[in-house]
């Protein structure tokens, strides 16, 4: 493997590297979609060794765009940016031939996660924004979300993407905090949580609390069952979808749907006759998620909770 794949200027180290580029299995010269480039690490192999291949770079990040443009430049025309979501990247861009193949590395890089700027993580005084789409977009901030939603809302937001036992209470207690002064940042929201448990919160209970406005924030499983489905239709016959999630919600959603299109009926049960499509849209390639090696998580932590599937079309 490349010096390019080993550093990535400190952005991202790309994660499961060599399990996406053999299922990805980049040749010709197909255009391929990296939906998530991030700092471009994967990308930057893809085009290494698939030497007329094209790629799509997409990242909603501003500033992730921008290192891409960096990292990628030494392959000139061979890549395209764009800065957009995934599920709304491809609806302007002109495509002369179907997706050779598609890569989605979800959630957030290890340069988000660093940077204090959005506060994606937890860190000590930081505004909660976490739009990953930029802090001049036009969506509402973490902070917009605790002020504003009714206390089911966030309720099912700490419960189905925090997996949070409290999180009735924990969204009741934000309803009562802000009624007296509006929840701005980090500090604010741990400090709803010690009242919570009545003690001070473990790193593991912040960080699902985190992670669940993040996803909420910025509507991320919405934008993978968009995605998922928008880029099936637009692959040529055999192309391979590869996706890495970090997060059990993600992965089961995309279990489901490489499950749902490699079935060959899809009827209701109990339909006399099948009247669906009647036959597979395609193939699993992994039976069971793929997960990073000891040694990649040794070198690399955060790729511990990496889940790797992919699919190929018929
Ligand atoms: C784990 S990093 C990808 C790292 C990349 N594979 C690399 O090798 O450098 C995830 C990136 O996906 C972007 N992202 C997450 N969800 C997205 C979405 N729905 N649409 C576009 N970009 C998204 C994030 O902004 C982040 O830069």
């Amino acid at each position: 493997m490349s010096e390019r794949t080993e550093s990535t200027g400190g952005f991202h180290d790309p994660v499961l590297a060599r399990e996406v580029m053999e299922f990805l299995s980049p040749s010709g010269d197909g255009v391929y979609l990296d939906g998530t480039v991030g700092g471009g690490g994967h990308s930057a192999i893809l085009l290494e060794e698939c030497a007329s291949c094209e790629v799509i770079a997409v990242d909603r990040d501003p500033d992730a765009l921008e290192a891409a443009k960096g990292s990628l430049a030494s392959f000139g025309a061979r890549v395209r940016f764009i800065q957009a979501r995934f599920d709304e990247a491809l609806h302007s861009a002109d495509l002369s031939e179907p997706l050779a193949g598609v890569l989605l590395d979800l959630g957030v890089s290890s340069h988000q996660l660093d940077s204090d700027r959005r506060g994606f993580a937890f860190r000590v005084g930081v505004d909660l924004d976490m739009r990953m789409d930029g802090t001049g977009a036009g969506e509402p901030t973490a902070a917009e979300v605790l002020n504003s939603e009714s206390e089911e809302v966030l309720a099912r937001i700490f419960h189905e993407y925090g997996e949070e036992p409290r999180s009735r209470r924990l969204a009741r207690r934000v309803v009562e905090r802000r009624a007296a002064t509006p929840l701005r940042t980090s500090d604010d929201l741990v400090a709803v949580l010690y009242k919570t448990l009545g003690r001070a919160p473990k790193a593991k209970e912040k960080a699902r609390i985190f992670q669940a406005l993040r996803i909420a924030v910025n509507q991320e499983l919405t934008s993978l069952e968009r995605g998922l489905t928008e880029f099936r239709e637009m692959m040529a016959p055999d192309a391979r979808i590869v996706v890495i999630s970090y997060h059990s919600l993600e992965d089961r959603l995309v279990k489901n749907a490489f499950r749902d299109w490699s079935r060959s009926c899809v009827c209701p049960p109990g339909m006399p006759l099948c009247t669906c499509r009647g036959a597979p849209l395609g193939k699993v390639l992994t039976k069971k998620a793929v997960r990073p090696s000891d040694v990649e998580v040794r070198r690399n932590p955060r790729s511990r909770s990496a889940r790797l599937r992919a699919w190929r079309k018929g």
